[in-house]
């Protein structure tokens, strides 16, 4: 992995600090917040939202894998670039108001300044808005680097090409970035010049992006946030949490925030380390198998579920009445009737967790059809299927850095006291 390290040499000019904490913190957590779904007040899907949701979505993963070809030297396993050409998000982006993304507090720099970022692991950069930002960038808090003591200029560049032909781009810096009271330092950083309309505020409420995936599929390449805190001995275990869920969402770092899950935890190994990929062993329709033997990407920055087009149609031929909608919604969308959603499970490590009818359900095609868009939608973006929070809003997930392996628990009721935390959070946020 040529480069991957490149930014170690750099140390020299980021002094490390030689404090080390008595007692590292045991997990702290992040609240999360969540902004709107793809659904009017009547329930009716809109497709230019869900189809933006694809591109960013094929944008991202092609990005990742067009990196790890550059970090590794070699092609993605699960890259179907052979089959053909590689996924491309072809269609520009609409305008929508508020992409639909988890996100929460990260501080950067000296004296640290607080900047909203979106916990993505499917990608591996932190990307930050520059105070030179001219594209795209209005709206968002700028990084400083002039104004912190701890900003190193790396001098160089970074490009984000995405496949509508946008790019982002900028210059990398190494600072401290802190979340939750876990301090990375000198941690690469992209403090972009140019902003796309993915990353407009509009879209995109967040001021950046933290990725929380592996270093081979890191644009810049360097270590990624998650990566630097084990390495600098920060974190009790190598290992995070997230739990995506409407009422009460946190990321946890430092292992796994045990009280928010109930049950056995299915752990599966990632199976290649680049994204967090893993073997999916069935998606059942009602309790019965209709494919098996998958492989999924663990993605938090995604509301959506997306399979290649094979598997996906074999998914939809187990469920009676259902519709290719390629015709009314957009290219790689399915229909289910809206009178008979069925219960949708999917099985990691021999458990199988489901996805509720409602949730399932991603809203009416029109205001009086009797279709709904089924939550799992096709993309030839590679042999895998992309999981986002559609299914992680239903389970407890834990990415296990150390033992690199990812777990699902069912999520344990809410209590009292976990409301009242989430509320005493929430007056936080707000
Ligand atoms: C960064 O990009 C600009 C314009 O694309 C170029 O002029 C400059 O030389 C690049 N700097 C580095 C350090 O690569
Ligand atoms: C997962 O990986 C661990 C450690 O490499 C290994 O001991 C275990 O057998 C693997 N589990 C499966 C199901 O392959
Ligand atoms: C859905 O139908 C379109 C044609 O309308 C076709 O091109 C596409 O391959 C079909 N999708 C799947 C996943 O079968
Ligand atoms: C699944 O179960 C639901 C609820 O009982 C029912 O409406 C639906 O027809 C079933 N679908 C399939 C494919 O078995």
């Amino acid at each position: 992995m040529r480069n991957l390290l490149g930014s170690s040499i750099l140390l020299l000019s980021c002094a490390l600090s030689l404090a080390i904490p008595t007692e590292p913190p045991s997990g702290l957590r992040i609240p999360l917040t969540k902004r709107r779904s793809l659904v009017d007040e009547d329930g009716v899907i809109s497709s230019d939202a869900l189809q933006n949701e694809v591109n960013i979505l094929t944008m991202k993963l092609h990005r990742g894998l067009e990196a790890f070809e550059r970090n590794t030297g070699y092609l993605h396993p699960k890259d179907n670039i052979e089959n053909g050409k590689r996924a491309k998000g072809a269609d520009p982006l609409k305008e929508i108001q508020d992409g639909s993304l988890w996100q929460g507090d990260v501080f950067v720099g000296t004296p640290p300044r607080r900047f909203t970022v979106d916990f993505d692991t499917g990608s591996s950069d932190l990307l930050l808005p520059g105070e030179d930002c001219t594209v795209d960038c209005q709206g968002h808090k700028r990084y400083k680097p002039s104004k912190s003591r701890t900003a190193v200029d790396l001098n160089k560049n970074f490009t984000i090409s995405f496949g509508d032909g946008s790019t982002v781009q900028g210059n990398q810096f190494l600072d401290t970035v802190t979340i939750a009271g876990l301090t990375a330092e000198c941690q690469t950083l992209g403090s972009a010049t140019q902003y796309s309309l993915g990353f407009a505020k509009s879209e995109f409420p967040p001021d950046g992006l933290m990725g929380l995936a592996f270093p081979s599929v890191s644009v810049f390449p360097s270590s990624p946030f998650f990566q630097t805190l084990i390495s600098q001995g920060k974190t009790t275990k190598p290992e995070f949490s997230v739990k995506l869920s409407q009422e009460g969402s946190e990321l946890f770092l430092g292992g796994t925030d045990e009280k928010l899950g109930t049950g056995v935890t299915a752990f599966s190994n990632v199976t290649d380390v680049a994204f967090w990929q893993v073997n999916m062993d069935s998606v059942d329709v009602n309790g019965t198998v209709a494919v098996q033997g998958l492989s999924a990407i663990i993605d938090t920055g995604t509301t959506l579920i997306i399979g290649d087009p094979t598997t996906v149609a074999q998914f939809y031929a187990a469920i009676p009445g259902s519709k290719n909608a390629s015709e009314s919604v957009g290219n790689g969308h399915f229909t289910v009737p809206c009178d008979t959603i069925p219960e949708v499970s999917l099985t990691f490590g021999g458990i199988s967790f489901s996805i509720p009818p409602d949730e399932f359900n991603r809203g009416r095609v029109s205001k009086e059809s009797l279709d709904c868009i089924g939550g799992i939608s096709a993309k030839n973006l590679g042999d895998f299927w992309v999981i986002g929070d559609l299914f992680l809003q239903t389970v407890l997930t834990t990415f296990d850095v150390g033992n690199l392996r990812v777990g699902f628990a069912q999520l344990a009721p809410t209590t009292a006291e976990t409301d009242l935390r989430d509320s005493m959070l929430l007056s936080q946020t707000n």
